[in-house]
């Protein structure tokens, strides 16, 4: 969505009453948002429970932000398991990004585990659904700046410098994303760059003109930040650099200003404007390798972060299935699946977005 003035309202079929009935006094503010992200956003106080460390679980990354998990708690061990109610079966239909952030939230804990002296060994079991079981044993307090980095990660989906990313920092990257089973392609080249954006855009177009996928990406947006906070999920509309507007405009707007073009405009400057983009393969197309994408990735983002590089999505290549095999081809990996398209670069930061509460997720 492209930035909204009184005018680009008004031109949404907004009439100047309707405007004046929401007029200064009504419109959203932010201050009780703000509040929320720095209650929810800080590392461990000292001697944390277990609570403690499923609530920086949750600050990773994950699809749509639907926060697609619950956790176990037992003495010695967390056990994170699927929340199949918060599939998103448009865009994920086999839940392929679902299992990608039960692996995230899995390398957050294990980070937090490791900064308060709990080493943690990672299985994922394979019943009727996949989990992942973490047992936790004392060792030495290991606090680095994937640690420090965690209330501060973000997806950043906005337009970045254009400048490129030194040859040290994209091998501190690449360090941070190794992970058996999964392999790290990075593309720096502006012709490789804008073969990927050929794909991003095909997938994006098909994505765009499909209107289950719309439908359900409005479900999960929350133009308010009084929704946002309410539902604790979901892709805030500040957290992609739009504007925030009360809910009852919203849907409106969002119907009026997500077009293919526009869309595919934003994705051509925010490749344009990226240092590089990391394409993550794993080894085997199933969960328990998705998880494992999911922690490589993001350690890479953690790292990013603690670099002061951004990252954000760019999946459509991957999640089209009439564009992924092609995708996968000039990849040179034809027959495999690719898992995640990331683009990096420097940027401001954008609002950080909400989790729901601890107690939420715990079962
Ligand atoms: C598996 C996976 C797929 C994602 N796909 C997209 C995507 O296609 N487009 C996008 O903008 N963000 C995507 N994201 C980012 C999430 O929307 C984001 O992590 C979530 O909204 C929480 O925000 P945060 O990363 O800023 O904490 C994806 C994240 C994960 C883990």
């Amino acid at each position: 969505m492209a930035f909204m003035t009184r005018r680009t309202l008004i031109g949404a079929g907004l009439s100047v009453a309707a405007l004046g009935a929401v007029g200064y006094g009504l419109w959203p503010r932010m201050d009780g948002y703000r509040e929320e992200v720095e209650r929810q956003r800080r590392l461990l106080g000292n001697d944390p429970d277990l609570k403690e460390l499923v609530r920086m679980a949750t600050l990773a990354a994950n699809g749509h932000n639907t926060q697609p998990w619950k956790f176990r708690l037992a003495e010695d061990s967390v056990t994170i398991l699927p929340d199949l109610t918060r599939r998103t079966e448009i865009v994920d239909p086999d839940d392929h990004h679902l299992f990608v952030s039960l692996g995230c939230a899995a390398e957050n804990l294990v980070i937090a585990a490791a900064a308060q002296g709990r080493a943690a060994d990672i299985a994922i079991g394979t019943g009727a659904e996949a989990q992942i079981e973490i047992a936790l044993s004392p060792s030495a307090a290991a606090q680095g700046p994937l640690y420090e980095a965690i209330p501060f990660r973000q997806s950043t989906r906005s337009v970045y410098d254009g400048q490129s990313v030194s040859t040290e920092d994209l091998r501190l990257l690449e360090n941070a994303a190794r992970e058996d089973g999964v392999n790290l392609m990075l593309f720096t080249e502006r012709s490789d760059l804008d073969a990927i954006l050929d794909f991003v855009i095909a997938g994006n177009s098909a994505q765009v003109d499909d209107p289950a996928f719309v439908q359900e990406l409005e479900d999960w947006i929350r133009f308010s930040p009084f929704r946002a906070v309410e539902t604790g999920d979901g892709l805030f509309a500040a957290c992609s650099g739009n504007p925030v507007v009360p809910d009852f405009i919203g849907s409106r707007l969002f119907r009026s200003f997500f077009t293919k073009d526009a869309e595919n405009e934003k994705y051509r400057s925010h490749v344009d404007s990226s240092a590089g983009i990391a394409v993550f393969v794993g080894d085997r197309d199933d969960p328990a390798h998705w998880i494992r994408v999911g922690r490589s990735f993001e350690r890479f983002s953690l790292q990013a972060t603690a670099l002061g590089i951004r990252n954000a999505h760019l999946n459509m290549p991957v999640e089209v299935l009439s564009v992924r095999p092609a995708f996968a081809d000039w990849l040179g990996i034809p027959g495999a699946r690719p898992n995640l398209v990331i683009r990096f670069g420097r940027a401001p930061a954008l609002p950080m977005s909400l989790r729901r509460p601890v107690e939420a997720v715990l079962v």
